[in-house]
């Protein structure tokens, strides 16, 4: 068997997808940081055959990824017609523990895609922009992963201000001030269980949401004034709508019928915290939400000894066992 790799990372959006229609098109544009260190590296075995897969996850036999390679394998059978003709063998793993709640589709699905899409260059067919087609492979697996092929900042869906964005795949952004190119993630784990709510149930609940019209439209504004904010370099501004953006995503959450609460009560604690502590030092420290209870703790690069200790001293106690992890924004995949 000849084999490709690729590592690919996580991301995390600023401005939230949240709702699609048809095949994986984006309700409203979205604009993520990627990470640097949570990401999957994936190694593609694959010869010639009967379109046979088996999947292992850090060594281990996993059957139960190969329902959702399958489903990826049939959507993105246009850019991989030769799938069904070949044999794989696919060795995940992840640089994050399962169990922290930070969701691998995203990496997972940008790696596979990017290690399809390397067996296709080593078929010798043809490929218009590499990236750019994994990229519209990968959001056909997991709509975020479309977002991990580009750093420092990685945009999809189309924006009347971000030139060539598509709702088809991400491209790169990084139109901002160098403030935000090496800014800091510390993903605090209030909660390690796993997603209550599974990203396809999550979107689901957008269609005929009541707010849902008014929520697109303020994803472009909110998205036009960040942009104009990191351009500048405020920070003020930038803390504003991503706070706001990750309330919102929540908010559409409760007022979706079923309804959910995804934060916990630690959640609570660590946003209040932040807030007070802003407040009292002025120190640029700002939070976003995924669709859970984690918090991710957004600073500059150059504050970071003094929010390291902030951290430690008042927010690790509201960790599952005090854990954290670091990260910070990145370049996005490599071959290996
Ligand atoms: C809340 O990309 O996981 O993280 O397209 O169904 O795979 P699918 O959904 P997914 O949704 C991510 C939602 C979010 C916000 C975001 O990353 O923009």
């Amino acid at each position: 068997m000849k084999e490709t790799a690729w590592k690919s990372p996580s991301n995390i959006a600023l401005i939230k997808y949240w709702g699609k229609y048809d095949v994986q098109i984006p309700a409203n544009p979205s604009i993520s940081f990627t990470l640097r260190e949570a990401a999957t590296t994936t190694r593609l075995r694959y010869a010639e055959g009967t379109g046979k897969i088996s999947v292992f996850l850090d060594g281990q036999n996993t059957p139960s990824f190969l329902p959702k390679i399958e489903s990826f394998l049939e959507r993105t059978k246009d850019f991989f017609p030769f799938a069904g003709e070949m044999d794989f063998e696919i060795h995940t793993s992840n640089s994050f523990p399962h169990s922290s709640g930070i969701a691998s589709s995203a990496s997972g699905m940008s790696a596979l895609a990017l290690c399809m899409m390397s067996v296709k260059k080593d078929l010798g067919l043809p490929i218009d922009n590499f990236f750019e087609e994994a990229s519209n492979a990968a959001r056909l697996g997991s709509g975020s992963g479309s977002r991990s092929l580009f750093g420092p900042l990685a945009a999809w869906g189309e924006h009347a201000e971000i030139e060539g964005s598509s709702n088809e795949y991400a491209v790169a952004f990084s139109d901002v001030d160098p403030i935000f190119k090496s800014f800091q993630d510390t993903i605090l784990l209030v909660d390690k269980g796993e997603k209550t709510v599974s990203s396809t149930v999550g979107h689901g609940l957008m269609n005929g949401h009541p707010y849902a019209a008014t929520r697109f439209e303020q994803a472009h504004e909110n998205q036009s004034a960040l942009l104009t904010a990191m351009l500048e370099g405020d920070l003020e501004t930038f803390g504003a709508i991503v706070e706001s953006e990750a309330l919102t995503l929540h908010g559409m959450m409760m007022t979706s019928m079923p309804y959910f609460i995804l934060m916990k009560p630690n959640t609570l604690e660590v946003l209040n915290k932040i807030w007070a502590y802003r407040e009292e030092t002025g120190h640029p420290v700002y939070f976003t939400l995924d669709a859970g209870a984690n918090v991710h703790v957004l600073y500059p690069e150059s504050h970071k000894d003094v929010i390291m200790s902030f951290i430690e001293s008042e927010l690790r106690t509201f960790c599952k066992d005090g854990s954290y992890l670091c990260d910070e924004v990145g370049n996005g995949p490599t071959q290996l």
